[in-house]
């Protein structure tokens, strides 16, 4: 690992150096130690507001994060109900995932899934996801969840130690403040020198485990880890192998999606036949496959990337230097698509040689063939599924090794969905690194495929001429579901797989918000 920074800060310096060639005459932003201020702000200060008249620019910067109009061909900030294809969509709004409520059925991502817009945002769009039960005075999830929405959680970690995490979630709701508490300052800076700084527990623990420390890194690795904070994956623990709910990295094996995959198989306390000792998400009730849930892996997807492995990273992208008025010269804390900007300019810091339309036309091509891919991933994961229904609803005659058979089958699933998951979570379609992406999707395409075969073998074939037909005639998208529509008897009626999982009792909402009803 050590020679792996010792590259990344070799590059680093050469991009820095290229950088402030560029920007000649500019102030020290260009250079190799990043500047040290003396401020007046207390050292446990969290609200974001405290900072404003000591760093008013990067402020500016950091209150347009509250932009959230402008798309990108399949990004942008517009937090659109992500792939449902029923709610009205944003104009210029094309690339649907259909069977996202099909694949998470059962797990509360089926209700409801956003696509990403500003920091600003975070608590303010956490508190109304019908991810977090609303119709009940107990949220049902633990107060991890606010792990990535802001800096609150260094007071609530300070107070609690590790008997936070698996607080109810709601209990939190009214506890702060939706824009001082959002995602800030203070997760990334020390507020007395503005040194950068960890927040977050899993991340100090992993490093830990490697026997690094964070202030002794290099600079640009920095730069990067304060985004690894919380755009990875990770997952929460089970009682019996640490502090109950606490956030872990998954990352002990390595940072591929294989090495996540294989990680997880020893982590948890699930019992049934085939997966004992695997973590487990949720049990998807239709092939009653126990599950992973893969979560926007930014960092790790980025890390053996073209510009990942080139010691480009996460700030070059996205908090590209800007200059300011007075001529100045800041990072950029407007955390965005770079292609939203039309210069293309954080990306041609480096490719000074390349037209913005050449640059975003790569950005293009990548993300169309990682998309395609991802559609096919995703409807041979739904294949999967209903294969093994069908196979364990069989009454024909069943191969000797039937059950054997359909266990390899849902183990297939697992990994199938995990690895299209990995793809589809990750926030860039592709770009961070466009090798891995198609790989990724390639295998997963390959494990749900022999998921569908395993689960034919098993029933002697006598299923496979159900499954002979497209697959959106064998089993239609869901395109409307929710906690609320669970709860009625007609809608539950209105697609063969919700018959797997049970009709809410009517219930009416509790919370609007940070407001008790
Ligand atoms: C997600 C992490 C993150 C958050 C949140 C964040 N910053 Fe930064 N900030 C950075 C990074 C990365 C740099 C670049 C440091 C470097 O180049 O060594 C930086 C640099 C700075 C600098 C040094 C000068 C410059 O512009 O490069 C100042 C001052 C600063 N940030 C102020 C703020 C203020 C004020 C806030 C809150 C409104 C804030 N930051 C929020 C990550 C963050
Ligand atoms: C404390 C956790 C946290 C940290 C640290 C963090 N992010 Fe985020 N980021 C989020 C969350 C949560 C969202 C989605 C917010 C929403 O949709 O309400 C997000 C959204 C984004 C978006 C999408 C914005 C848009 O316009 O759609 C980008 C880009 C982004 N982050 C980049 C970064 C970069 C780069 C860094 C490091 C400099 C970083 N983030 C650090 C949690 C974090
Ligand atoms: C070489 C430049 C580059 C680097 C380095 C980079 N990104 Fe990106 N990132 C992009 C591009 C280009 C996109 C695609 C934007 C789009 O589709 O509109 C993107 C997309 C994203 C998005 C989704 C943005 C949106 O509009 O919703 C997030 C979040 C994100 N990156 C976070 C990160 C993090 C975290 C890192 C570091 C671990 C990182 N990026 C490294 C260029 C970069
Ligand atoms: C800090 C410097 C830097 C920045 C900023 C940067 N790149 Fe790169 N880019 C590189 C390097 C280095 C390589 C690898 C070149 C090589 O190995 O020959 C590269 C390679 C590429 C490639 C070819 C490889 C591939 O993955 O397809 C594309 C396309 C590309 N960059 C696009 C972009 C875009 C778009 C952005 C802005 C979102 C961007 N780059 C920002 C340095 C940078």
């Amino acid at each position: 690992m050590s020679k792996h920074v010792m590259s990344i800060y070799t590059v680093v310096l050469g991009s820095l150096l290229g950088a402030s060639i560029l920007f000649s005459g500019c102030s020290d932003v260009g250079e190799l130690n990043p500047p040290v201020y003396k401020t007046k702000l207390p050292a446990d200060e969290i609200r974001n507001s405290a900072f404003k008249n000591e760093f008013p620019l990067q402020y500016g910067y950091y209150e347009r994060n509250n932009e959230t109009q402008v798309m990108t061909e399949y990004n942008g900030s517009v937090n659109y109900n992500k792939h449902n294809n029923a709610d009205p969509l944003p104009e210029g709004y094309k690339h649907a995932q259909p069977y996202l409520k099909n694949l998470w059925l059962g797990y509360p991502f089926s209700y409801e899934y956003r696509s990403a817009r500003g920091h600003t945002y975070a608590v303010e769009d956490f508190l109304k996801i019908d991810r977090i039960n609303r119709y009940d005075e107990k949220g049902g999830l633990p107060g991890t969840c606010w792990n990535c929405k802001g800096p609150k959680m260094l007071e609530w970690v300070k107070g609690k130690g590790d008997d936070f995490w698996a607080v109810d979630v709601n209990a939190m709701r009214d506890k702060l403040d939706v824009k001082d508490h959002t995602i800030g300052c203070a997760n990334c800076h020390e507020p007395e020198t503005m040194e950068l700084r960890l927040y977050s527990v899993p991340l100090q623990d992993y490093l830990k485990s490697q026997g690094k420390d964070f202030k002794q890194l290099a600079r640009n690795e920095k730069r990067a880890l304060v985004c690894g904070q919380c755009h990875v994956e990770y997952y929460f623990l089970d009682k019996s192998f640490g502090p109950a709910k606490k956030p872990k990295f998954p990352w002990d094996n390595g940072f591929d999606p294989e090495d996540m995959f294989t990680y997880y198989q020893d982590q948890g306390e699930c019992r049934v036949k085939g997966f004992e000792g695997n973590f487990v998400d949720w049990t998807h009730p239709v092939s009653k496959t126990p599950m992973l849930k893969a979560q926007h892996p930014e960092y790790e997807t980025w890390i053996n990337g073209t510009h990942g492995a080139a010691g480009v990273v996460c700030a070059d992208c996205h908090m590209a230097y800007v200059r300011t008025d007075d001529k100045k010269k800041i990072s950029s804390h407007w955390w965005t698509s770079p292609l939203k900007d039309p210069e293309l300019r954080a990306c041609r810091q480096c490719h000074s040689d390349k037209t913005p339309e050449f640059l975003k036309t790569r950005v293009l091509f990548t993300q169309k063939k990682t998309f395609d891919q991802l559609l096919i991933a995703q409807e041979i994961s739904v294949k999967a599924h209903e294969a093994v229904r069908l196979a364990l609803e069989y009454t024909g005659e069943k191969a000797l090794d039937y059950e054997n058979l359909v266990i390899a089958a849902q183990q297939m699933i697992r990994k199938g969905q995990f690895f299209w998951d990995m793809i589809s979570a990750e926030n860039s379609v592709g770009f961070h690194n466009p090798a891995k992406a198609l790989d990724t999707l390639a295998s997963s395409q390959q494990f749900s495929q022999k998921a569908v075969d395993l689960a034919c073998e098993a029933t002697k074939f006598g299923i496979s001429k159900d499954l002979a037909k497209d697959i959106k005639q064998i089993v239609p998208p869901i395109l409307k579901h929710s906690r609320k529509l669970q709860q009625d008897p007609e809608h539950m009626k209105t697609h063969e797989w919700f018959k797997y999982i049970p009709v809410l009792p009517a219930a009416n909402q509790v919370w609007d918000g940070q407001k008790k009803l």
